[in-house]
């Protein structure tokens, strides 16, 4: 079975092609992150507009790299994200999905996310701990078998990836600013800043990055009126970097002892962080998995694997489902699974 995935819920339009017996055919990812810069953050109707540009020459592309004239089915999109973006690669889906008379599997962005290591040689086996870190979300996440999602912890405020974005900003780094801000700190040294790790020896596996983002900013003014910001920038970077990193290591581990997983995931956007992912593997006494690096962002072939493994549950094409706000834990295990 061919399936077609399309992912259009933010930033990035991504369409991907996966055969369920010879994995990833072929993907391309159009970022709109010229688009938004000068605004400092996403427009959502800016993006709603480019997802409709984009969609159908991305679409044509895939289809011609694989060579096939259609696929077995498509995946979308459903939700949570930005509601007019959803509804763009919804349309697509169901469009395309009447046109090819092949069926429509509306899909959870996040549980996108955390499929994505299946894309890998070596994917995880199910049960498994998810660390799920991106823009909008930061999560922890027993995962005992596909749709079968008991969320741990959370953000109490802004979301890890938030946190890396308004960080940047403060010390003049671009949007989006995670990738900007983990560069700056490669020059920094990470201990000279005494930086909060919010929540770490609290007993739950919350998150709170907001106090972090806070005494960054605080740093700053101090630093902008000794008129030493300038030779600060990376020493702040670095340490930003680490607290936030040790705070999600330390949560993970604690979490992952306490359900008895020896497996994590760690996913989504800022999953890309290299420190994130060398330390989790050095500090874990289990296995840990992640996506290649172009797999963490938002991307259409995570929306494809997601599809396939949920094909049972596909519709014949007829309703395009767009939901801003969506619980994983409400999405529940496929019939034939
Ligand atoms: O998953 P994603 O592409 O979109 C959402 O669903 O939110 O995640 C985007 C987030 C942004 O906040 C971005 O700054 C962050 O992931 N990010 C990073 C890195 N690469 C992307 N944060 C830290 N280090 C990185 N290397
Ligand atoms: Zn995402």
């Amino acid at each position: 079975m061919i399936v077609l995935g399309i992912e259009s819920s933010c930033d990035e339009t991504g369409v991907a092609l996966y055969d369920t017996e010879k994995g990833l055919l072929a993907e391309a990812l159009h970022s709109q992150v010229d688009l938004h810069a000068v605004y400092g953050g996403v427009v959502p109707e800016i993006a709603s507009r480019d997802h409709v540009r984009m969609l159908l020459p991305l679409i044509q592309q895939v289809m011609t790299e694989a060579g096939i004239d259609k696929p077995d089915a498509i995946a979308y999109t459903a939700g949570p994200g930005l509601v007019g973006a959803l509804m763009v690669g919804g349309g697509m889906a169901n469009g395309l999905g009447l046109s090819w008379g092949c069926p429509v599997i509306p899909v959870h962005h996040m549980e996108g996310h955390l499929l994505a290591p299946m894309l890998e040689d070596t994917p995880p086996e199910f049960p498994f701990l998810a660390l799920l870190v991106s823009g909008g979300h930061s999560m922890l996440i027993a995962v005992e078998t596909l749709g079968d999602y008991r969320v741990l912890g959370t953000t109490l405020d802004d979301a890890v990836g938030e946190a890396f974005d308004k960080t940047a900003k403060l010390l003049g780094l671009g949007y989006p600013g995670g990738p900007a801000l983990a560069a700056l700190a490669e020059d920094g040294d990470d201990s000279t800043f005494d930086l909060p790790r919010p929540m770490l020896n609290k007993p739950n596996f919350d998150f709170s990055f907001s106090g972090l983002k806070t005494a960054v900013m605080l740093e700053v003014r101090k630093a902008e009126a000794a008129g030493r910001l300038g030779e600060c920038r990376a020493d702040l970077a670095a340490s930003f970097q680490r607290a936030a990193v040790d705070t999600l290591i330390g949560k993970s581990i604690k979490a992952a002892r306490a359900e008895g997983l020896n497996r994590i995931v760690v996913a989504g956007g800022v999953g890309a962080n290299r420190l994130l992912r060398k330390e989790m593997a050095e500090r874990f006494d289990g296995e840990v998995y992640y996506p290649r690096l172009a797999f963490c962002t938002d991307n259409g072939a995570m929306i494809a694997v997601a599809g396939a493994m949920r094909l049972a549950e596909a519709d014949a094409a007829n309703e395009i489902k767009a939901q801003a706000r969506w619980s994983l834990e409400t999405l529940g295990t496929p019939e034939r699974v």
